[in-house]
């Protein structure tokens, strides 16, 4: 069952460019547009749409943070993203011109369940973006683009989620597609850069060995921070979930421009602290600002594991552990730099002797609020 594998995530982590590949399958057509027919919201809707809210939890809330940057970028909408289990709570501004994403592994997570509820009942249309077939999400929603992860056992998520990225790209550039933007060059060229992108995830995964090694050297910590900009917060984020989740050590994202504003107190001798660089070609103000930061951390004794671009050689000097990953277009690096942080997580919950694919206390679905 596990595929020759030791734990079930290993294998998930292992299937991930399959897992990509398949939930872009069928939904790039000969031309470069993109053919979500699935989406049976009529394109007259959709251009109706004056906002965007996104409700999820855990590893799907962090793929909706990343969701805002694109479908703000490629659309113009604003998009707020919510956790699920505050949004009904907080008597949400909703509308028939709100286009709810509800976005979940299971399909099953009451809490995202509820809040898609909620928005039904002021007239909001309902997308769910969802791995399993026929759950209880998508059949209470207006529509459902399905990620074709296949079955993900382990309880912490790795594959579902780089399939709920992609399903977020589709979205995104599906909207400014159906809508029409000044990016309409762009976005071809981003979907064109889409179906190349198993490789690229492939491409990291067999370079994981270092990453792997590091991890267990790191096994007696009690802390390691993580730190982002821009999509890589959310990656941040989602890398201290992973560590939390699996090794059970005290771990935290931050969007590394709050460093200053008061996370840099934090920081000690050798105290592990992971950086996802922005590509020096996209938004290449971020991308300085954050070796500025590598430098200030490292400065006050921080050992400093850097996971930057191929060819981004302004980070080297800063670096104690360098892991790189390839190019890609700035909004879709969040599929290639997640996966160092699961296979770290996932090493040192194994040097730490810990259950991978059932951590304690953890479920895969939770179906009470
Ligand atoms: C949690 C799981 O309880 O639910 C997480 O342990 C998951 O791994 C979260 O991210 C949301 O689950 P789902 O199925 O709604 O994506």
């Amino acid at each position: 069952e596990k595929g020759g594998y030791d734990y079930f995530m290993l294998k998930e982590i292992a299937e991930q460019p399959k897992a990509v590949a398949d939930t872009l399958l069928g939904r790039i057509d000969g031309s470069g547009s993109l053919t979500l027919d699935e989406v049976r919201i009529p394109p007259g809707v959709l251009r109706e749409i004056d906002k965007v809210v996104i409700v999820a939890c855990g590893t799907a809330f962090h793929a909706g943070m990343i969701a805002k940057y694109a479908i703000e970028h490629w659309t113009r909408l604003p998009c707020e993203v919510e956790l699920a289990s505050e949004f009904r709570y907080r008597d949400p501004i909703l509308d028939a011109q709100t286009l709810v994403i509800a976005i979940s592994q299971s399909g099953e997570t009451m809490d995202t369940l509820m809040a898609l509820r909620h928005a039904r009942e002021q007239g909001s249309k309902v997308l769910a973006i969802c791995n399993t077939n026929g759950s209880t999400i998508p059949r209470e929603s207006d529509a459902v683009l399905y990620t074709h992860a296949g079955p993900e056992v382990a309880v912490a998520s790795t594959k579902a989620f780089l399939t709920q990225l992609v399903a977020c790209y589709l979205v995104a550039l599906y909207l400014g597609q159906v809508r029409g933007t000044k990016w309409g060059d762009e976005i071809r060229a981003v979907i064109r850069d889409l179906s190349s992108i198993a490789g690229a995830v492939d491409q990291v995964l067999v370079t994981m060995e270092p990453v792997r090694e590091l991890a267990r050297t790191l096994a007696s910590k009690k802390t390691v921070l993580f730190l982002g900009r821009h999509v890589g917060y959310p990656v941040a984020l989602e890398g201290a979930l992973k560590l939390k989740e699996l090794a059970y050590m005290h771990a935290e994202g931050f969007a590394a421009g709050e460093l200053k504003h008061g996370p840099i107190a934090l920081i000690e001798e050798d105290l592990p602290v992971v950086v996802v660089v922005p590509s020096p070609r996209g938004r290449s103000v971020l991308h300085d600002k954050i070796v500025s930061n590598i430098q200030e951390i490292r400065a006050r004794g921080a050992r400093t594991i850097v996971i930057a671009e191929e060819g981004d050689e302004a980070v080297v000097p800063y670096a104690d552990h360098l892991v790189r990953i390839p190019a890609t277009p700035t909004l879709l690096q969040p599929l290639v730099a997640t996966v160092p942080l699961q296979v770290f997580a996932c090493e040192l919950a194994t040097a730490r002797g810990n259950e991978v694919d059932q951590p304690r206390n953890l479920a895969k679905s939770v179906t009470v609020e």
